[in-house]
C-alpha cells in the first residue's frame, strides 16, 4: 500500500537496451566524475509511487504481481529526465522579424540598443496579461517536455514592472517550473530618463519583497549595455537577504566582472561565459559556483562557444542548458544542446549527460531527487529512441526522444 492508502501506481519499463545514469550520489560532479556513468545493459526500471523503486539487469527482475503497467523497452535506452536549469520560457510573441534582420547583418546588441531585442518581448509580455502568459508558457512547456525536459527553470525579466514581473513568476510556479526573478534584465522605457540606478531602487523596494515569496532564485544580466558589477551586487545582495539563491548572466559579450562577483557572493551559478578567458576559467574552477553553458545561444547569435573543455579539464562544475528565449536562443531542446556540446564544446556524451541532469539539478537545488536513475529518486525518465543512449547527443536534430516519464507516469510518447 502507498502512503495515502491507495494501491501504489507501478510502472515497469522492461527489456531496455541500456540504462545510463550519472554515477555516484553526490552533486555537483566535476573532473573525472563528470564522465562516470552507471550503465546497465538489457535492463529494467521499476517505478513505484512516482519514485524509482529499482534499476537492474533483466535477469534480476523479481516476480511482480499483475498490478503493474508494463512498457516494452526493446530497442530503446533510458537516461534521467533532463533538467533545463536556464530558460526564459515565459514570454509572449516572438522575434521572427528580428531574426530575419540579424540574418541580414544586424547584431543582437544593436537591436537591443535601438529598443528592440529584450524590450520588444517586454512589450508583448506586458500586453499578454496573466492568462495569455499562462497559455504561452503551457505551449512552450509542451515543446520542452516532448524534447525530454522533465524539470525546468524559467526567469521573469520580460515584465520589468511590478505586476508583470510577479505575474511571470506566478505563471512559472503554477506550471511546475522553478521561478527565477530576473527583474534586472534590462532598463524599461519608463526608467530611460531616470536611469538604471533608479530602476534598481524601484526593483529592490517595490518588487523584490513580493517576488521573493514566489521565486527561488534571483538573476541579473551583467553586461555592457545592461547592468554593471556594482549594480548587480546591489540587487543580488538584497535578493540574498530576501532568501533567494543567486544566479548571474555573465561574460556573454564581454568579461565585465561576473565570475569574481559570482564567487564573492557564493552564487549558485554564472551562466553564458562565451567571452570568458583563462583567468575566469581558473577562478571558476577553484570555486563552488557552477558554470552554466548555453551553446544554443552562442550558435544562434553566431558567437564564440564558451571554453567548456578548459573548464571541465580545470575541474569546474559545469551544467548545460538551452537558454530558451525568443531572441538569442529559440531552442527548447536539450538533446540538441547535447549534440552541440559534443560537436562544438568537445565534451564527451557522458559529460554532456551529467551536465544537463545531475549538475543542472544541483543548480536548481534538486540534486537529492532529480537527475539520476537511482532508487528513491523521482521517476523522471527519458526513453531514447535507440539501442545506445549516446544517440541523445549523436543524432543531431534527430527525433531521439521516444517516451517521457515524469513522476512515474508517461507524459509524452512517440506517435506510432
Ligand atoms: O540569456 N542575455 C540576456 N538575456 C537572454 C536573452 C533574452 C532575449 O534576448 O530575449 C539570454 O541570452
Ligand atoms: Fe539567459
Amino acid at each position: 500500500m502507498s502512503r495515502n492508502g491507495e494501491k501504489p501506481v507501478r510502472l515497469l519499463i522492461r527489456d531496455l537496451s541500456q540504462v545510463a545514469s550519472p554515477a555516484g550520489l553526490t552533486a555537483p560532479v566535476r573532473g573525472s566524475e563528470l564522465r562516470a556513468i552507471d550503465l546497465v545493459e538489457d535492463a529494467y526500471i521499476l517505478c513505484e509511487d512516482g519514485l524509482i523503486a529499482d534499476v537492474g539487469p533483466m535477469r534480476q527482475l523479481p516476480r511482480l504481481d499483475d498490478d503493474v503497467v508494463e512498457v516494452d523497452g526493446r530497442g530503446l535506452s533510458a537516461v534521467p529526465g533532463l533538467v533545463d536549469c536556464h530558460t526564459h520560457a515565459c514570454f509572449a510573441g516572438d522575434r521572427v522579424d528580428e531574426f530575419s534582420a540579424r540574418a541580414a547583418g544586424a547584431t543582437y546588441e544593436e537591436l537591443h540598443a535601438k529598443g528592440g531585442g529584450i524590450l520588444s518581448t517586454v512589450r508583448a509580455t506586458r500586453e499578454a496579461g496573466e492568462e495569455g502568459l499562462t497559455m504561452a508558457l503551457s505551449r512552450h512547456q509542451a515543446w520542452m517536455l516532448r524534447a525530454g525536459t522533465t524539470t525546468f527553470e524559467a526567469k521573469s525579466g520580460y515584465g520589468l514592472d511590478h505586476d508583470t514581473e510577479l505575474a511571470q513568476l506566478r505563471v512559472i510556479k503554477d506550471a511546475g517550473g522553478v521561478p527565477t526573478w530576473l527583474g534586472a534584465h534590462a532598463v524599461p522605457p519608463e526608467f530611460a530618463d531616470a536611469g538604471a540606478d533608479s530602476y534598481l531602487d524601484f526593483l529592490i523596494q517595490d518588487v523584490l519583497p513580493e517576488a521573493a515569496l514566489v521565486a527561488e532564485q534571483a538573476d541579473v544580466f551583467l553586461e555592457r549595455g545592461a547592468f554593471d558589477v556594482e549594480q548587480a551586487r546591489r540587487v543580488l545582495v538584497a535578493a540574498r537577504s530576501a532568501g533567494l539563491e543567486l544566479r548571474l548572466h555573465g561574460d556573454q559579450f564581454t568579461e565585465a566582472g561576473a565570475i569574481p562577483l559570482a564567487v564573492e557572493l557564493a552564487a549558485r551559478s554564472v551562466d553564458h561565459l562565451e567571452s570568458t578567458g583563462p583567468g575566469g576559467v581558473a577562478a571558476l574552477s577553484s570555486s563552488a559556483v557552477v558554470g552554466v553553458l548555453l551553446p544554443a545561444s552562442a550558435l544562434f547569435l553566431g558567437r564564440p562557444m564558451p571554453p567548456a573543455r578548459a573548464l571541465a579539464d580545470a575541474g569546474a562544475a559545469i551544467a548545460l542548458a538551452t537558454d530558451f528565449n525568443p531572441g538569442s536562443a529559440f531552442c527548447e531542446s536539450l538533446p540538441t544542446v547535447c549534440a552541440l556540446a559534443a560537436t562544438q564544446l568537445r565534451l564527451a556524451p557522458e559529460e554532456a549527460l551529467a551536465a544537463c541532469t545531475v549538475n543542472a539539478a544541483h543548480v536548481l537545488s534538486r540534486a537529492d531527487r532529480k537527475g539520476r536513475l537511482a532508487r528513491g529518486f523521482d521517476a523522471d525518465i527519458v526513453l531514447v529512441a535507440a539501442h545506445d543512449w549516446r544517440y541523445l547527443a549523436y543524432h543531431l536534430g534527430g527525433d531521439v526522444v521516444h517516451t517521457v516519464v515524469r513522476g512515474g507516469r508517461i507524459v509524452s510518447t512517440a506517435r506510432a
